[in-house]
């Protein structure tokens, strides 16, 4: 494989050329100059998602030269080592197949010379009798009554995911209550507890490693909770309540769970992008199996695109690329994830961990301090409750900030007729970003209200906005289970090819091991009254100060 450095490519350097003189360039112009332009930066992906980019400051131009720097470092080859299993997590030494999770026809993918789609199907098969059981009320509780509410437990990807589909998908739900649990605040676990029946409530223990503080701790308070409200000294009865799903088997049934109860996943599956695999389960529980297929479905559809679009037509790929130009050239710091539709209220804190966790890394692929700006902060909040918080900034602010816009066209639960609003605003918010407004205009709107002239020079340059903020719309037919799962998979592919991009290894995530470790002794510390001085002054007196609270001297 060849690890290439961006900034030693010739598009790079035509791009430093050509940034000099994009960088004032108006999106106005950009429309004025060719009235066309929408029709040029659309892509309809099979009449369900529609990605409209032409509010972004690009050109023909800029694209090809992006599209060269994909060209130059080996995108599509990289593309094709991950879906064939190379194992791409160097670091870890690791394939990267996700993709395999949502391979719906079923051709073969190997890892060490096994094929992969066995293992997947025997437990897409666990799932479907599972989760179907538990929903027509076949699996019951020890008590024998049917259950009524399930449980996940888990932290990062073993939550954010399940929970965000879970959450966007609520119209497909079915009578079971499904509920998160995720933080080490034990106030997360008793939030839960304090509103379901200990006899008819399953717990699902979700994590890769089995390993996670916050998903084991919460297990053990959980089980301890189930034997006392229950009553219960015969621990088998917690078999059945309690499953895990995991790749660290060994380490499950130490704490308790037996084989039969585990719900594999593989090394190769990133926590992060586990979703599709028996992580998931709590989305299959909540949605239903065919449902949970569907969302396979829609995710395959997006692969089968990343993989065998043309660069120059590719979602992904044009998403990646254009985030790319603005942080690298414009140098943005963060990118604005605005989803109009309030069951995707998750999807931007999804994306954080997806985008954030992957990229947000500064050692490039040679294991040498990186030359270019790797991933973009994360943040976003649904529309229209942003509007009335922070869009003040994206419109009048000093910061760029590239938005990216997501609706549904149809929205049939909607109620009240609300839906065609929110579309409005959806629409005029990407218009306002990019035209903004002018002296002239404002001027005539002041003066049409009644203001004297001394008035109206002071005013104006406040409500003046000066536009050419970008944006992506994202259409999306409606948000069925197939459409969102196409959706995150565009994302989750997006991220793959900025992590290429930046030359980094964006299946690690080495980053959150230090605090992890440093806690343990911090902990320790802790858990006793003698003043410290070990440390810093800092964390010395922070150190302190608890103890000397909690222990009164
Ligand atoms: O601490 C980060 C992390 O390892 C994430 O990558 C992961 O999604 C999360 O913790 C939970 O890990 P696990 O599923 O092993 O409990």
């Amino acid at each position: 494989m060849k690890y290439i450095d961006p900034i030693s490519t010739h598009s790079w350097k035509n791009l430093c050329i050509h940034f000099k003189d994009m960088k004032n360039v108006h999106i106005k112009d950009l429309f004025f100059q060719d009235s066309e332009r929408c029709k040029k930066f659309l892509i309809n992906f099979n009449n369900i998602i529609y990605l409209d980019y032409s509010k972004n400051r690009i050109t023909d131009t800029t694209l090809q030269y992006l599209f060269q720097l994909a060209k130059e470092l080996f995108l599509k080859t990289e593309i094709k080592n991950m879906f064939s299993g190379k194992k791409i997590n160097k670091t870890e030494n690791q394939s990267v197949l996700h993709i395999a999770l949502r391979n719906r026809n079923n051709s073969p993918i190997y890892v060490n010379n096994k094929n992969v789609m066995h293992d997947i199907n025997i437990v897409l098969s666990k799932m479907k009798n599972f989760s179907e059981s538990v929903i027509n009320g076949n699996l019951r509780g020890f008590s024998k009554k049917k259950i009524t509410d399930v449980v996940n437990i888990g932290i990062g990807g073993s939550d954010l995911g399940p929970y965000m589909v879970t959450e966007s998908l609520k119209l497909y739900k079915n009578h079971l209550k499904v509920h998160f649990v995720s933080n080490l605040d034990g106030k997360h676990l008793l939030d839960v507890l304090k509103i379901v029946n200990p006899d008819t409530t399953i717990f699902l223990i979700v994590s890769k490693t089995f390993n996670t503080e916050e998903t084991i701790l919460n297990y053990l308070n959980a089980k301890e909770w189930f034997l006392k409200k229950n009553k219960i000294k015969n621990k088998e009865l917690l078999n059945f309540h309690f499953f895990a799903v995991s790749e660290n088997t060994k380490k499950v049934n130490s704490l308790g769970i037996p084989n039969e109860n585990i719900f594999k996943f593989w090394k190769w599956v990133g926590g992060r992008y586990s979703l599709w695999s028996a992580a998931g389960l709590s989305i299959a529980l909540s949605i239903g199996f065919d449902n949970f297929l569907k969302l396979l479905d829609g995710a395959h559809d997006m692969d089968n695109h990343f993989l065998h679009t043309k660069i120059e037509k590719n979602i992904p790929i044009i998403l990646a690329l254009i985030s790319f130009w603005y942080s690298n050239f414009f140098l943005s710091e963060t990118e604005c994830i605005l989803p109009y539709d309030q069951n995707l209220h998750r999807f931007p804190a999804y994306l954080q961990q997806a985008n954030m966790e992957s990229n947000g890394k500064s050692i490039n692929r040679l294991g040498r301090k990186i030359s270019c700006q790797s991933s973009p902060i994360i943040w976003g909040e649904p529309g229209t409750n942003g509007q009335h918080a922070f869009y003040q900034l994206l419109h009048q602010g000093t910061k760029l900030i590239p938005c990216d816009f997501i609706i549904p066209i149809f929205d049939d639960k909607s109620p009240y007729n609300n839906h065609v609003r929110l579309v409005s605003h959806f629409i005029a918010q990407t218009q306002a970003l990019a035209f903004g407004n002018s002296s002239k205009e404002v001027y005539q709107e002041l003066h049409d209200l009644g203001y004297n002239k001394k008035e109206i020079n002071f005013i104006l340059p406040f409500k003046l906005f000066s536009g050419n903020n970008p944006t992506n719309s994202i259409v999306l037919k409606k948000i069925t289970p197939s459409i969102l799962g196409s959706l995150i998979c565009l994302y989750e592919h997006k991220i793959f090819v900025q992590g290429i991009l930046s030359n980094i290894f964006s299946f690690d995530q080495w980053g959150v091991e230090l605090g992890k470790n440093l806690s343990k002794k911090i902990y320790a510390n802790l858990n006793n009254n003698k003043k410290i001085k070990e440390y810093d002054s800092s964390t010395n007196y922070l150190v302190n100060l608890y103890k000397k609270n909690i222990y009164n001297n």
